[in-house]
């Protein structure tokens, strides 16, 4: 069985006093929670404050990227050295908004993925459809070929340490959730395709997360879905209730 896994993106919001309440408030709702695999991915620059608060919770830390390069001359990068020195154990690589507005593209993805996995750091790669894609019948081809490229150099021995987050980028931040059946349609191609890629015993190991508009009042039923194995969570995390109910919603 797959654990179920949501984990907040705090995407480009909180200072750290704004950060350090948010925990404060998020650690003793869910502190009973077992079951679920639970994170928070901060800014950079409030990860270590987290990270001093999470330690000795079962909440783990993410960063929202990471450089694929090691060290040196990269202005304005973060290395998986750093981040784990800092305490990171995941990293967000892919998002659709770093694709959109930061000039992301697939293989910079892979070469992300790659550094994180070099240094124990679970990568979580998404990938997504835009509106004018899924409304040209494109979904499948971009979802699966964003995945394919993204998952390049890894190998079949270290996929079922990587989490693929589907984010339909048309509900990201636009309260349009896919319905359950939308969602399921795209996770259970990407099932499909990992399976293909690293083995159907890998593949069903794997853990696919469902993101856009996920709220406390949708979660179950996504959730509910045969290949939706948890949630990449934006906006809803930002309220420790709401993050808390969307991690009860997975129990
Ligand atoms: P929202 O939950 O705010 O739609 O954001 C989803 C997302 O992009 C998480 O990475």
């Amino acid at each position: 069985m797959r654990k179920p896994f949501i984990a907040g993106n705090w995407k480009m919001n909180n200072t750290r006093e704004a950060a350090k309440a948010l925990v404060n408030a998020l650690v003793p709702l869910v502190a009973d929670v077992e079951t679920v695999e639970m994170a928070v991915a901060p800014t950079f620059t409030c990860l270590q404050d987290v990270a001093e608060l999470l330690r000795g919770t079962r909440i783990e830390l993410s960063a929202q990227n990471i450089s694929y390069a090691a060290k040196g001359a990269y202005t304005g990068e973060i290395s998986a050295d750093m981040l784990k020195d800092v305490g990171c154990t995941h990293a967000i690589i892919g998002h659709s908004e770093r694709r959109q507005f930061f000039g992301e593209t697939d293989e910079g993805v892979a070469r992300r993925v790659r550094a994180a996995l070099d240094n124990d750091i679970v990568p979580i790669v998404c990938i997504g459809e835009s509106l004018a894609e899924r409304e040209s019948g494109k979904t499948f081809d971009v979802v699966l070929g964003q995945l394919v490229n993204g998952l390049a150099s890894v190998k079949r021995e270290e996929a079922a340490r990587v989490v693929v987050a589907y984010e339909p980028v048309w509900a990201i931040g636009t309260g349009k959730t896919a319905t359950p059946d939308q969602a399921q349609e795209v996770h259970a191609a990407i099932r499909a395709k990992l399976n293909e890629l690293f083995g159907a015993e890998v593949g069903e190991a794997m853990r696919i997360q469902y993101g856009g508009s996920v709220k406390a009042s949708n979660a179950k039923e996504l959730l509910g879905q045969k290949d939706i194995d948890g949630a990449l969570v934006g906006g809803a995390s930002l309220v420790a209730e709401d993050f808390a109910a969307i991690i009860k919603a997975a129990i």
